[in-house]
């Protein structure tokens, strides 16, 4: 069972964005299953490095799409995704040196920092796009 359950009131309504963030979300469940099923640290480490990849190329798509349609809250979009990669650099530099210990705290972190961003941020491109005609 996954322990966040996906909302519509995490929808921007922008299918893209949407489906993105379903996705991380699915990322975030599998790394608290690795967590509590206590499997190998090697698993731990790739389902990072899959979350790492994943949230780039999202961040990276958001922004441009943002960027292509002038929303207005770019600038803050922007300086977020900036805080929350330097959040996990430090995160992952802890989790080198601490283990197990660290990836659950890179768990709690995930967690809050991806359902704030999703709900408080990114739900406020989702009228202003659709406002341009995306979907
Ligand atoms: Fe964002």
């Amino acid at each position: 069972m996954d322990i966040i359950k996906w909302r519509d009131s995490y929808e921007t309504g922008i299918a893209e964005m949407d489906n993105q963030h379903r996705q991380l979300i699915q990322l975030i469940n599998q790394l608290y299953g690795i967590i509590k099923e206590k499997d190998g640290f090697e698993s731990v480490d790739a389902i990072l490095q899959e979350m790492a990849n994943y949230a780039e190329h999202h961040l990276r798509d958001e922004e441009k799409l943002l960027e292509e349609h002038g929303f207005p809250g770019l600038a803050d979009q922007q300086k977020s995704h900036r805080n929350y990669f330097m959040k996990m650099d430090e995160l992952q530099e802890a989790m080198e040196k601490d283990g197990r210990d660290a990836a659950q705290e890179i768990y709690v972190f995930l967690r809050q920092w991806w359902i704030n961003h999703i709900v408080l941020e990114d739900k406020e491109y989702g009228p202003y796009l659709r406002g341009k005609g995306l979907k």
